[in-house]
C-alpha cells in the first residue's frame, strides 16, 4: 500500500483505493467535481507525455484515459498489444522500459495479471506515474472512483445513510472490490452484496457487507443498485447453470427494480449484456445513470493524472 504513496504520503501512482485515505479520496472526488462543473486548465500537462498501455482489451477506460490527457494538454500515445511486440514474446516491463526511456512519464496500464501493475509500478524509473485501469480481479481504481462521484451526485455527499447493493458477478470483478474499498471508506450505511454463491468470492472482499443469494429481497429499499457484468472471459466452465437461468434470478428488470427506494439510481460499469444481467428497460431508463458514469470517468481521469503528474 505504501508503493503508491511517497514518504511524505503523497501519491505517486494510483494502484488500488485499497488503504487510500478518506481525505485522498475526497481530494480526488472533490477535483473531478470541480472539472465536471469548468475549472480545468488544458495546459496542464503541457509538454508531459502519457502512454495507455493496455494488454487487455478496453473501450471506455482506454478512451476516457486518452480524453482526459488530451484534455489537460499531455501528449497522448496509444499502445495496442495485439498490433506490438508483445505478439513477438515481449514482456510487459521490457515494454513499460522501452516506452520510458522514449521520455513518456505517465502510464495507464490495464493487464489481466492480478498485481502486475503493481509490479510494474515497483520497477519503473523515480519520475514516472502508473495508474491502474484494472488488474485481473484485483482493482480498477478509477472505476470505483468514477462510481463514488455519480453516487455522490445523485445521493449527496453524506454516504453514512445510504443503502446500495452490489449485484452479479463479484468473484470476478474488480470494479466490485474498488467499488468496496471506497463505498467503506466514505462510510456507506448499508452494502448489500448479492449474487449466485458460485460468483461470490470466498475470501475476505466481502467483509462488513450483508450478503445475499436472492436479488427480490436483496434490492428491497436500497437507494442505488450497482449491476455488474457477466465475466465468462474470466470464468472457469460451470460456475452458472445457464444465461436464462442468471437473467431469472440477478437480472435487472423494471419489475425488481420497482423493490428499490423510489428514486433508486442504477449504475453499470460497462460494458453491458443487456439480456442477461440488466434489461433495456432499465439500462436506458430514468433511473439509469450508466452514461453519466462514462461521462463522470473523464473527470475522474482528468483529476487522478493531473494529481500524479503536474
Ligand atoms: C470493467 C473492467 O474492465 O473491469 N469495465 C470497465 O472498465 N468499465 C468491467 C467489466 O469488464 O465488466
Amino acid at each position: 500500500m505504501t508503493q503508491q504513496t511517497d514518504s511524505e504520503g503523497r501519491l505517486r501512482h494510483l494502484l488500488t483505493l485499497d488503504g487510500l485515505p478518506l481525505p485522498q479520496l475526497r481530494a480526488l472526488l472533490d477535483r473531478a467535481q470541480a472539472i465536471r462543473d469548468g475549472d480545468a486548465s488544458d495546459r496542464a500537462l503541457a509538454g508531459i507525455a502519457v502512454c495507455t498501455l493496455f494488454f487487455e482489451p478496453s473501450t471506455r477506460t482506454r478512451l476516457s484515459f486518452q480524453r482526459a490527457a488530451q484534455r489537460l494538454g499531455a501528449d497522448v500515445l496509444g499502445f495496442d498489444a495485439s498490433t506490438s511486440s508483445t505478439t513477438k514474446g515481449e514482456t510487459a516491463l521490457d515494454t513499460l522500459k522501452n516506452i520510458e526511456a522514449m521520455g513518456v512519464r505517465g502510464f495507464v496500464v490495464r493487464h489481466s495479471g492480478d498485481g502486475e501493475v503493481a509490479a510494474l509500478a515497483a520497477a519503473a524509473g523515480p519520475d514516472t506515474a502508473l495508474v491502474n485501469a484494472g488488474d485481473g480481479r484485483n482493482a480498477h481504481p478509477t472505476q470505483g472512483l468514477l462510481d463514488m462521484l455519480t453516487l455522490r451526485q445523485a445521493k449527496g455527499a453524506d454516504f453514512s445513510r445510504l443503502k446500495v447493493v452490489i449485484v452479479g458477478d463479484v468473484r470476478h470483478s474488480r470494479v466490485a472490490r474498488s467499488d468496496l474499498h471506497a463505498l467503506r471508506t466514505l462510510g456507506a450505511g448499508e452494502i448489500r452484496v448479492c449474487g449466485p454463491a458460485a460468483l461470490l468470492p470466498a475470501d475476505g472482499t466481502l467483509g462488513g457487507c450483508v450478503v445475499s443469494h436472492d436479488l427480490d429481497a436483496a434490492i428491497e429499499g436500497v437507494d442505488a443498485v450497482m449491476m455488474l457484468r457477466l465475466q465468462r472471459e474470466r470464468m472457469e466452465e460451470g460456475l452458472i447453470d445457464s444465461l436464462d437461468d442468471y437473467h431469472r434470478d440477478y437480472g435487472l428488470d423494471a419489475r425488481r427494480l420497482r423493490r428499490a427506494a423510489g428514486d433508486a439510481v442504477v449504475l453499470h460499469p460497462g460494458p453491458m449484456n443487456r439480456g442477461v444481467e440488466i434489461d433495456d428497460e432499465v439500462a436506458d431508463g430514468p433511473q439509469s445513470l450508466i452514461l453519466q458514469q462514462v461521462a463522470n470517468g473523464v473527470a475522474v481521469r482528468m483529476a487522478v493524472l493531473e494529481t500524479l503528474l503536474a
